[in-house]
């Protein structure tokens, strides 16, 4: 989270502040597989209509083809608005509602390695957000600042891409950067295209974009970092989460054994679904009573995001050589729901989890144990490049499209940058399933 979390620390500053606008209620996704599949129908739809005119005239097929390469070619190539919305922090405060206000600026020319981006949808990463929004850890220099840009992924359509990149407009992106913005200026380097705008519908916009910095980290985490082997047994805690959904099933792809947290039974059958071998309810079962009596042998890794009891008791239970991916403390966050009232501290180190997750430690511990929070950490013992299975970003997407990895999307719809911080607590209620987004504007 340090590093990806960063985005958009120099937000520019904009000219006025504008009154909310109605936003258009959300038309529910038709899926991407019902996309998918009527696209052949459509071709064959086109084909039918140039078959007709062929019969008429020679002259007319060539006009009429024309005619519809040049309809193809401007669908392919979206309009680029003179000005657009996005939502800024004015300064620093206690949360994303209290800090954030749409402004309205003139859209930018992007430069060199840069593109031009409608955004689509954004990801809701309710943590950052809240530090960003009170300028505190990582955002500390937020403090001095005025009128910052919020938002941190999303996914949209490339609309003019400057020189040196390969990202041509009509492009689909998933992207890093500030994404509560209806344009936003992002490096290409930021972005995974994963298709052409005019072959999706919205609800791929929504998977892109959480698989873009959730399950990236899921996978890095889990395969480079973590070395995760075939028959290893992994805990993965708010398993049914934005993240943690990725680690369940990038585990299952692994051939790991999963042992699955989460706090509703809801929950707990969509793990099962997603291949879970053991779901615990731990607000209910004492997880560290189940660990001892059905893996005694202990873990080999661990994915936890939770923080408090469950990082405990997690580490107490981790085997000697054993990984604990420390990827979040979320019950310990500023604004998080039911927040954990222990001390936000390890027994072992006599640290807070903040400081050691901030600050990207690495522990080793007694029995060759190693938590990273720096889950990132792998990517720096694989060549960036091509680590096994190809580079992590496309190896990700790749199994998205192929269908082995499901992004899943949680179905309460929030709209428009008015709803963001609605969104931003929804996630932090500690109720939501899959990844939250916000639905910036229609496709
Ligand atoms: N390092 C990185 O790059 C990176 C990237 C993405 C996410 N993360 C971290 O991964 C963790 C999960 O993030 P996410 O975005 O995927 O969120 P999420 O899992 O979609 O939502 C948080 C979940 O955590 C559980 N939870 C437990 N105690 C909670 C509390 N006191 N308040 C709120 N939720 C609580 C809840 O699920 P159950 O209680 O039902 O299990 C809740 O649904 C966070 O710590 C986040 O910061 C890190």
């Amino acid at each position: 989270m340090p590093q990806l979390c960063l985005s958009g620390l120099a937000g520019a500053p904009s000219p006025k502040v504008t009154q909310p606008l109605v936003v258009a209620g959300r038309a529910r996704h038709q899926s991407l597989w019902q996309r998918r599949h009527s696209a052949p129908l459509l071709s064959a739809f086109s084909a039918g209509l140039i078959f007709a005119a062929a019969v008429r005239s020679p002259c007319s097929i060539v006009r009429r083809q024309g005619r519809m390469a040049a309809m193809a070619a401007m669908a392919a190539t979206p309009e680029v608005p003179e000005s657009f919305r996005r939502l800024v922090a004015e300064r620093a405060g206690e949360s994303v509602r209290a800090v954030a206000v749409v402004r309205e600026g003139t859209t930018p020319e992007p430069e060199d390695g840069q593109v031009l981006i409608k955004v689509i949808t954004a990801g809701i990463n309710g943590g950052c957000e809240t530090f960003r929004a009170r300028g505190e850890r990582a955002f500390a220099g937020m403090q001095n600042v005025s009128d910052y840009a919020l938002g941190s992924e999303g996914a949209g359509v490339v609309l003019r891409a400057g020189t040196g990149t390969d990202l041509q407009p009509g492009d689909a992106v998933a992207f890093v950067g500030n994404a509560f913005a209806e344009l936003n200026i992002v490096k290409a380097s930021s972005c995974h295209r994963f298709g052409r705008a005019s072959d999706m519908q919205a609800q791929a916009f929504r998977e892109c974009a959480a698989l873009r910095i959730s399950g990236l980290t899921a996978l890095v985490a889990l395969e480079l970092t973590g070395e995760i082997k075939q028959g290893q047994t992994i805990l993965i805690t708010a398993a049914a989460g934005g993240t943690g959904h990725f680690a369940v099933q990038i585990a299952k792809l692994n051939g790991a054994r999963v042992i699955a947290t989460c706090s509703t039974e809801e929950k707990a059958k969509l793990l099962r679904e997603l291949g879970a071998d053991r779901v615990v309810l731990y607000k209910q079962e004492d997880l560290s009573e189940v660990l001892s009596k059905e893996f005694p042998e202990g873990l080999d890794l661990v994915y936890e995001g939770v923080g408090g009891k469950l990082h405990e008791t997690a580490l107490a239970h981790l085997k000697e050589g054993g990984r604990q991916l420390q990827v979040g403390y979320i019950s310990h966050y500023p604004q998080a729901a039911g927040k954990d009232s222990s001390p936000d501290s390890s027994t072992d180190q006599g640290k807070t989890l903040g400081d050691a997750f901030w600050g990207g430690k690495t522990w080793e511990l007694p029995g060759n144990k190693t938590v990273y929070f720096n889950v990132w950490e792998g990517l720096k013992r694989q060549t960036l490049s091509e680590p096994p299975g190809g580079k992590p970003l496309e190896r990700l997407f790749n199994l998205w499209s192929s269908g082995r990895l499901k992004a899943m999307v949680d179905p309460k719809a929030f709209v428009g940058l008015e709803q963001a911080a609605d969104a931003v607590e929804f996630m932090m209620s500690g109720t939501s399933t899959g990844k939250v987004v916000l639905d910036i504007q229609a496709l």
